[in-house]
Parts: structure tokens; C-alpha cells; sequence
């Protein structure tokens, strides 16, 4: 099977201490995909470099058979490689059908200045991909006043309005309740299937990722310390460790 994504070889430091320590990785088209690890293992900062959020002082990365290591992040999102943030990245005061609509409109590379008249050509979209996060009957809100759940759909919304090929989700559930966990969860499943976007999870919860991926890597200290199905790393002995170790 051929990779959608493959990084081979990639470094980052801070301050001397390497953050990701020559890291390889496959993604193929499809297939859910985890990243766990404890926090400081270094997941955010590879999502960033894969993303061109940071640039690798090492390494080669491919997307969709192109070498686009020297890309910066909006070039990596032309080419339909998208992410969401760890923080939740949504225009607060606008509303919940602002912030898709925006989305709809600068992927179809309109400028500003012409968001007016590109509205109604857009509304159609947005309305599905509201209904499809659940967020439809909330379209008039500010998003200042919707739940962290709620601004975690319409963060998720947004990506997904760019019409990502690969999306990387960052902790999509971290600091919601646990019931609003249960929803993203099952949100990103259906999204997984019914989409042509392939979804690669970022979690430091083991739990999480294992009901939802068909593919795990676990990083600790900036390296992948074990890949597999779910139930192989559930049995891992270093993996375990590493999570055990963590909560003693
Ligand atoms: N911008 C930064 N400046 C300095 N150190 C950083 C920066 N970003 C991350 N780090 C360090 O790199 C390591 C990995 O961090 P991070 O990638 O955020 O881990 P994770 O997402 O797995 O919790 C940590 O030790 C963190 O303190
Ligand atoms: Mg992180």
C-alpha cells in the first residue's frame, strides 16, 4: 500500500533537547490512525512539523506522492493536508454559520472583498456541514456562546470545509465533558466514513483512541516507541510502562 503521508527521518529541538528524535511514520489513505503518548512525548510538535507549522531540522516529508518538506503550512493546505489545533482556532464573535461560511469561501480562493456577494453561493454547503456536526439548529449563535464541546464540532467543521485529503486532529476532546467526549468521538467516526478524509488522531488519553483508530503509534520522549493494531499496543510491556510510570 502506498502512503498518503510518509515522513522518514525527522528532528526537532528546543533549546537542545530534541522534541522529535528522527521519527518516521506511514499514514495510508483511510485508515484512522492514533498518536498517543504521554504529554511531552512530543505529538504536538510532530503534527506541527508534518503540518508546516514548524519546519524539521532533519527529515524528508511526502504528501500524495510529492516531496513538500520545504512547503509552509497554507501551502501544505492547498494541497488539501489540514489540521486542528490542540487550542480550539474559531472566530469568537462571529456565528456558528460565519465561521463555516468563511472557511467554504476562502478554499474556494475568493478574496475578501468579495465575501458578500460569494455568501449564497456558499450557504448549501455550509448548511450540510453544519447538520453534519450537529450544529445546525445553533447556526445564529456566537461562537463565543457555545460549549467547549460545541466549539470543538465547529473547529472541526471549519477544518473539514477546507475538503482535507489528511486531517490531523490535535486532543479533539481535551477539556470537554465526558459526555461531549463521547459525542466527538462518535462524530468522527461517522465523518471518517462518510468522508474522503483520511483522520489521524492525537491523544495523550489511551482510552480515546482506542475505540475510535484502526492504527496506533505510541511516541515517548520524541521517538515512536511501539506501532500497531489496538489490541497489540493495549499489550505492549513498554507502552504500558510508559502510561503506568506516567500516573505513579
Ligand atoms: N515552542 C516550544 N519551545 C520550547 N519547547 C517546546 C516547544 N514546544 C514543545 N516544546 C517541548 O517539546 C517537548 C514535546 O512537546 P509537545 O510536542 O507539545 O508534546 P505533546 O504534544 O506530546 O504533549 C516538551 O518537552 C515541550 O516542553
Ligand atoms: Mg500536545
Amino acid at each position: 500500500m502506498t502512503a498518503l503521508l510518509s515522513a522518514t527521518g525527522l528532528v526537532k529541538s528546543f533549546h537542545g533537547m530534541r522534541a522529535v528524535d528522527h521519527v518516521d511514520m506511514e499514514i495510508p489513505e483511510g485508515r484512522v490512525t492514533g498518536i498517543i503518548g504521554p504529554n511531552g512525548a512530543g505529538k504536538t510538535t510532530l503534527v506541527h512539523l508534518l503540518t508546516g507549522h514548524l519546519m524539521a531540522e532533519a527529515g524528508r516529508i511526502e504528501f500524495d506522492g510529492a516531496d513538500i518538506t520545504a512547503l509552509p503550512a497554507y501551502a501544505r493546505v492547498r494541497r488539501n493536508l489540514c489540521r486542528t489545533f490542540q487550542i480550539v482556532d474559531i472566530f469568537t464573535r462571529l456565528s456558528v454559520f460565519q465561521n463555516v461560511q468563511i472557511a467554504r469561501i476562502t478554499r474556494h480562493g475568493r478574496n475578501w472583498r468579495f465575501f458578500m456577494p460569494a455568501a449564497g453561493e456558499a450557504a448549501g454547503e455550509v448548511e450540510v456541514a453544519l447538520k453534519e456536526v450537529g450544529l445546525w439548529e445553533l447556526r445564529h449563535r456566537q461562537a463565543d456562546q457555545l460549549s467547549h464541546g460545541q466549539q470543538r464540532r465547529l473547529d472541526l467543521a471549519v477544518t473539514l470545509a477546507t475538503g482535507p485529503r489528511l486531517c490531523f486532529l490535535d486532543e479533539p476532546t481535551s477539556g470537554v465533558s465526558p459526555h461531549e467526549r463521547d459525542q466527538m468521538l462518535e462524530l468522527i467516526k461517522l465523518l471518517a466514513k462518510a468522508h474522503r478524509t483520511t483522520f489521524v488522531v492525537i491523544e495523550h488519553d489511551m482510552e480515546v483512541v482506542f475505540g475510535l483508530c484502526e492504527w496506533i503509534t505510541v511516541m515517548h520522549r520524541g521517538k515512536i516507541l511501539a506501532e500497531g493494531k489496538p489490541d497489540a499496543i493495549r499489550d505492549n510491556r513498554a507502552v504500558r510502562e510508559v502510561y503506568l510510570g506516567e500516573e505513579v
